[in-house]
Parts: C-alpha cells; structure tokens; sequence
C-alpha cells in the first residue's frame, strides 16, 4: 500500500551540521521517493531540480511506467493487453473513470461520444480564417480555447466536469479532421452518428461529398491502436503542463489546449513528424543511414537521430515495440512497401549497435515508428502530432481529474535560486554609457 512509511527516513546534514529527517514515501509498487514537503519550512533550504530530472511532482493514481524495465501500465492493466484486446473509448473511460467499463457502462459513454461530436456552427468561420499553411497544431490549441466560449458554464469550478470531458474527447476529432479539410480546400465532412469513434474521424478525414467512402477495417484497427499506444504516459511535460495550468483553477478546455502546446515542441510529440523527415531526408540523399548516425553523435552538428531517447525509458519502449510489430502486419495488409520503414530499421540496427547510443542508453521511443503507420492510414505529415494529441486526451482528462479531485491540491508554483544581479539602482537614461 503507497503511503508515507513512519519507520523509514531519511537524515540530510546541512552545512551548518543541523539534521533534517525527511520521511520516505513508498509508492504503489515499491518506488521510494524522499518526502521533502516540510524541506523549506524545517530548514530553509529549497532543492534544485532544472529538467525535473529526480523529482516526483505529484503522486498519482492513473499509470505506472517503468523505464529500467521497460514498463508501462494505465490504472494497472499492461500496455501490450490494451493494444491487443481493448479499443480506445473503452480505454478512455479506464484512464478516466480507474475501472473498466461493464457493457452497460461502455456502451452509454460510446453514446455520450457519438452525441457530442459536432462543433457549434459558428465555429466553423474560424476555421477559413486561418491561412492554408496553418499548422494543424495552431489551429486545434485554438479550437479547444475557443470550445470554453461556447460552454462557459465551464468557469464554473463547483459545476461537474463530465459533461466538458465528453465534449473535448468527442469534437477533438471533429476540430481536427475540419482543420485538414480547410487546408487541402475541401468541403468539410460532419461526423456520422453509425460510425465508431475511429472509423467516425477517418470518415470525416477522407470522405467527399461526391463520393461513397467505406472505412477500410484495417485502418480502423491501426488508428485505434495508435491511439491507445499514446492514450497516457504519466508526468510527461505535456500533461504536467496540463497539472499545472488546472492547479490554478484554469477550466478544462484551458488545461488540455495548453498540453496541446507542450506536445507540440519536437522533444516531445512533435517528434513523429520531425522522424519522418528525418527519414525522408535520408532517402532523398541516397543514405543509408550511417552519414546520419555519424552527425547525430556529434553535437556540433545539430542533429539528433529523432524518435531515439527518452527521458524515462532507459530501455525498449513498449509501446514502440508494439508498433514497430504492427508496421510490418499493417503494410503488409494494405499492400504498401515504403522505403522508409527499411531505412527506419536499419537505422534502429545501426544505433543499437554503436557504443554512443548504448552507453547513453538511447532506444527507439513511441514516434519512432507511428509515423510510418500514420503514412499508411494516409495521414499528412502535419497531422502527426495532432493524432498524438486526440490518443493522449484521455490521459490529460484523467490527470486533470485527478488534481481537481484531490481536496490538497494547491497551486503548482515551484522556486528558483536567483543568479541574476544583487540590488543596484536606477540610472537616468543620460547618465548610461553606451554599452550599460
Ligand atoms: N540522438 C543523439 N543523441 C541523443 C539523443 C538522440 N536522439 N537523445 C539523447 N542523446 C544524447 C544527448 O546528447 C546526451 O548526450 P551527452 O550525455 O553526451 O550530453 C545524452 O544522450 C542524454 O540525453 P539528454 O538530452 O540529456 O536526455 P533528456 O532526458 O534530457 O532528453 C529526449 C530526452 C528529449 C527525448 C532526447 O532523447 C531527445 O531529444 N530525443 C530526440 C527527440 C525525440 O525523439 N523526442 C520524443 C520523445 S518521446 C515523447 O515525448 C513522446
């Protein structure tokens, strides 16, 4: 059981010898973590942790990750189980509700989806005023800003939230497949009540008005997947941004635009497309992978070899061995032979095999081979990361939750140690030289 441990302490000895006892705290499944809580007002002291590298931000009970191992969990349930026997709403009321639905249960939060797809009509100017360059990300952060306008008995911090998380993970689809349309000058396509929830984004994303569009099984399947694979993957700098932003009261629509934003940065979920142009740009020069290593092992260079590394895993990342499974069944099942995934393996090949990527511990993380799947759905390049966003929604709504839920919640607010200029005074303008 997770709990402050009275028997276990910790003693940190200041420079001044003063003893500071800090209770050790025993997670769930048997992390220690040194409780510091009291740290400042006991002593004085703060800890400085630039990154976040060893520190434990909250405690939390939506998913367990193991990166020495190569272990991750939602609410205790196995990645590599979800991917296999789940799909994503019924993965989705897991992360956010802790159980998974009996059939009753799931079939009425399908429902809930279906009914709430559509965006308000007025909604869609916004999409024609943007430029056709947009990128996909701009637009859908704004969307979801825009979303707390039209519900704005949202500010309402005493009102229930349920019917805001049904909203976000339903129109999320429809904001997105709207701002690929606008982009590529198509008429819009509403969602359609008699199809799933990834067969429903598909068919807004590819169907025409002229023309009758099935939804191919197999690309449904990928989807759902994909978008389990990226459902949750606990502290990460999205969904901490997500924490903090809810920790000031800031209503749901606010929070999960933000996280959007911070998914947005290459080191993180805009990795999946910056992987693909890392790969095509490795084709187009007739590489075959190894000039690439060579620069990203110089740091000169610039370069990284994208979608390898990750803050956590210090090991296979399960969910990007999951995925690079299923490229070879998925393009085999749609007839697609894409160079870029034998570029991609060889390229996996090469760095597990050189000493800077062993020694750094640096595998292949979740973007290195979504993209590859993306392409073959027929997803734009720009869509990547907006696909990553729309999976990891549940994730975002689930932790928003969970700091809205717990009575302690205070206002995210870390210190710093000031290196800046001691006190000085004000100069008149007249009197600074030319280089102050
Ligand atoms: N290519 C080359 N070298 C790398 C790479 C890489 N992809 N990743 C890390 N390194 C090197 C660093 O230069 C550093 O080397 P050094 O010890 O000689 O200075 C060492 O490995 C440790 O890396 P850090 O950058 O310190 O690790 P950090 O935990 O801060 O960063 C990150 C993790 C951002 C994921 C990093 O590995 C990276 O930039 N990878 C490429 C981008 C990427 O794929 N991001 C997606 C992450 S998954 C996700 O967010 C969904």
């Amino acid at each position: 059981m997770a709990g402050s441990d009275k028997k276990l302490t910790a003693k940190l000895v200041l420079p001044d010898s003063k003893e500071v006892a800090l209770p050790v705290m025993v997670g769930a499944e048997d992390e220690h973590a040194i409780d510091i809580r009291n740290l400042r007002q006991d002593s004085g002291y703060v800890t400085l942790d630039t990154g976040y590298m060893n520190t434990g931000s909250t405690t939390s009970a939506i998913t367990y990750l193991d990166g020495e191992q190569g272990i991750l969990r939602y609410r205790g349930y196995p990645i590599e189980e979800l991917a296999e026997k789940s799909n994503f709403v019924e993965t989705s009321y897991l992360l956010i509700n802790g159980q998974l639905p009996n059939k009753t249960q799931r079939d009425s939060f399908g429902r809930m989806l279906t009914r709430h797809s559509l965006i308000h009509e007025d909604m869609h100017q916004f999409f024609a005023g943007y430029p056709p360059t947009s990128h996909p990300m701009a637009v859908l952060s704004a969307m979801v800003t825009s979303l707390s306008a039209y519900y704005p008995d949202c500010l309402d911090r005493s009102a229930p939230v349920d019917l805001h998380i049904t909203r976000l993970l339903s129109k999320v689809r429809t904001i997105a497949a709207f701002s690929y349309k606008k982009s590529i000058g198509q008429p819009l396509i509403y969602p359609k009540n008699s199809l799933n929830y990834g067969a429903n984004f598909l068919h807004m994303m590819f169907a025409v008005p002229s023309e009758d569009y099935e939804v191919p099984p197999v690309l449904e399947k990928a989807l759902n997947q994909l978008l389990i694979l990226h459902a949750d993957h606990e502290q990460n700098c999205s969904t901490s941004t997500v924490r903090m932003v809810g920790s000031s009261g800031a209503n749901v629509y606010a929070a999960i635009a933000s996280g959007i934003l911070a998914l947005w940065g290459p080191l993180h979920g805009g990795a999946n497309q910056a992987v693909i142009e890392m790969l095509e740009q490795i084709h187009r020069e007739g590489d075959d992978g190894s000039k690439f290593i060579e620069a990203a092992k110089d740091k000169k260079s610039g370069r990284k070899l994208m979608g390898f590394g990750h803050r956590v895993y210090k090991n296979y990342d399960p969910r990007a061995k999951i995925i690079k499974e299923q490229c070879d069944r998925i393009l085999a099942g749609l007839h697609i032979n894409d160079p870029l995934l034998d570029i991609a393996k060889k390229l996996e090949a090469a760095a597990l095999g050189d000493d800077y990527f062993v020694e750094r511990k640096l595998y292949p993380n979740v973007d290195f081979y979504s993209g590859i799947i993306m392409r073959a759905i027929g997803i734009p390049i720009e869509m990547f990361t907006v696909i990553f966003a729309i999976g990891r929604m549940p994730g975002w709504i689930a932790n928003y939750k969970e700091i809205m839920d717990e009575a302690t919640t205070r206002i995210y607010r870390p210190r710093q140690v000031y290196v800046g200029p001691t006190e000085r005074h004000y100069v008149p303008i007249e009197k600074r030289g030319k280089n102050p």
